[in-house]
């Protein structure tokens, strides 16, 4: 018999040796030797003890269903896990993973009939399923947190659709826009992390249980079965996929490393803005220097970027480690999960930081309608009205990058106008005012209002972003009730399976 065999009758008759030992499930031909904390998964397997009870009492109840064990021993089993459970993952006896602990925890408790638990599966199929228990729940905690993160940035949007603030592209004065467009640009990215977490999570939710080692089993065993009591919305239906898949984890990996990399832009931003003087983080999301009494750091934005790092690290191990490995299981999937639980988690965590920090955020309008104009941010508008008189673009472009040239922050919007005025005579030959007045062009040189002219659908006129708004909302709605939808599913299950296993007490 080889570690590779799944759970048969036979099995349990080898098992059951063991077991008489009280030290461990199956002989011990492999796994006492100076590898054996090397080999052994069972502290990193504390994330899965949760899961791993469900997967028995689910496998155990279908396993009486089917006339496959008694009902009277499935009860027995049952109670037994009850206890394990209540004695907690640091009580487990020694073993070589989870799965090999609790069964024999279950054997210690209940005699060599324990081993019935393992009958018509496999470690292989029993880890996967495992692993998508957990990992669905830690997918659904990180859309959860996204979706909070997208209500604060809308929040704070609906406040300041009128705030201008200089935008930025290459880090320098660009257009000035708006706190709302800004924040919204967010929300746009968030929502698709959303999004991506609830595919991951659609692919997630699939069960693997009963495919045994990789090959199916002669038991006559019912998958869906198990699927439903565990709340998975189907199987992996081909065995040795269902035991050897794993690109979900890298599905669920990279969403969160993307959602990492969206929050670390959104860190930055604001890392760069407090800076500035544009905004300021409240205490509660700041940190102080233990020497310099005056400081007030940005630290829990910085430790946000920095969780970037670690997801995209955690994506790129996973991808890395699944490449290349042959058919059907293989022990290198032992380490490819402990570390996605994890991400998954400081994500979700960052996530819920940013939240925070977005929505006690004071954005300082005084300094930011200061700053809107700086470095001729509105000279894009200069050129869009002349072009809009008739002027060819480029020829509009050529002369506000004349003017450019002398045009300074100091400068009255007059005195701006001037110089445009200057730049038209040198370009085309004709005064400013063969084109558009003088009134136009202060205009446009003002912040406010050129961030009003801009109310093409998306852009940051407030009446844009009034719709952006309504959009953002509908779908802040709409991912809340799916996740509702997902989380009371699973609640549902988790019933129906406590009804289960309690009509065998
Ligand atoms: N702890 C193992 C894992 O996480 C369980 C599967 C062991 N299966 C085997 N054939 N050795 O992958």
């Amino acid at each position: 018999m080889t570690d590779d065999d799944p759970g048969t009758a036979a099995d349990a008759d080898a098992d059951d040796e063991a077991g008489a030992t009280g030290t461990a499930v199956r002989r011990d031909r492999f796994s006492g030797g100076p590898a054996r904390e090397f080999l052994s998964s069972l502290a990193a397997d504390a994330a899965i003890f949760e899961a791993d009870l469900a997967v028995d009492r689910a496998h155990t109840v279908m396993l009486a269903e089917r006339g496959i064990v008694d009902g009277a021993v499935a009860g027995e089993i049952l109670g037994a896990l009850d206890d394990v459970e209540a004695a907690g993952h640091g009580e487990l006896p020694d073993g070589e993973d989870v799965h090999e602990a609790i069964e024999t925890a279950v054997i210690d408790r209940i005699g060599p009939d324990g081993g019935r638990m393992h009958t018509a599966r496999s470690r292989n199929d029993e880890v996967a399923t495992c692993i998508r228990y957990r990992l669905r729940g830690d997918l659904l905690a990180a859309a959860e947190a996204t979706v909070a993160l997208r209500e604060a940035l809308v929040e704070v949007a609906s406040e300041h659709a009128e705030t201008a603030m200089p935008g930025y592209t290459h880090l320098q004065p660009a257009q000035p826009t708006t706190v709302a467009h800004y924040l919204l640009s967010y929300e746009g990215g968030v929502a698709r992390d959303t999004e991506r977490l609830l595919d991951a999570y659609d692919r997630v939710n699939l069960s693997p249980l009963g495919a045994a080692a990789f090959a199916g089993t002669p038991f006559d065993i019912d998958r869906d079965r198990t699927a439903e009591l565990l709340g998975f919305d189907g199987t992996v239906r081909n065995s040795t996929d269902a035991a050897s898949a794993r690109d979900f984890l890298a599905e669920g990996s990279t969403a969160c490393a993307t959602l990492a990399t969206t929050l670390s832009g959104l860190a930055e931003d604001l890392i760069l803005f407090s800076n500035k003087g544009f905004v300021e983080l409240s205490d509660a999301y700041s940190s102080t220097s233990s020497i310099m009494p005056q400081k007030k750091n940005p630290d829990t934005l910085e430790l946000t970027r920095g969780v970037a790092g670690d997801a995209i690290g955690e994506a790129t191990g996973t991808l890395s480690l699944l490449k290349g490995l042959p058919r059907a299981y293989n022990r290198d999937l032992q380490r490819a999960h402990a570390g996605v639980f994890e991400i998954a988690d400081d994500v979700r965590e960052a996530t819920a930081v940013a939240a925070g920090a977005v929505a006690t955020a004071d954005w300082d309008e005084a300094a930011l309608a200061d700053a809107a104009g700086e470095g001729f941010s509105t000279a894009t508008g200069v050129a869009d009205l002349l072009a809009m008189s008739g002027l060819p673009f480029r020829t509009a472009h050529e002369i506000v990058a004349t003017a450019a040239e002398t045009v300074s922050d100091g400068d009255s919007p007059a005195a701006a106008a001037a110089k445009v005025d200057e730049a038209t005579r040198k370009v085309t030959g004709e005064p400013l005012s063969a084109h558009v007045s003088r009134e136009d062009v202060e205009s446009a040189l003002d912040p406010a209002a050129s961030v009003a002219s801009r109310d093409s659908a998306g852009g940051p006129a407030p009446e844009a972003v009034a719709d952006e708004l309504a959009t953002a909302e509908a779908g802040i709605e709409a991912d809340d009730a799916a996740l509702a939808d997902e989380r009371e599913s699973l609640a549902a299950a988790a019933e129906l399976l406590d009804a289960e296993v309690d009509s065998y007490a």
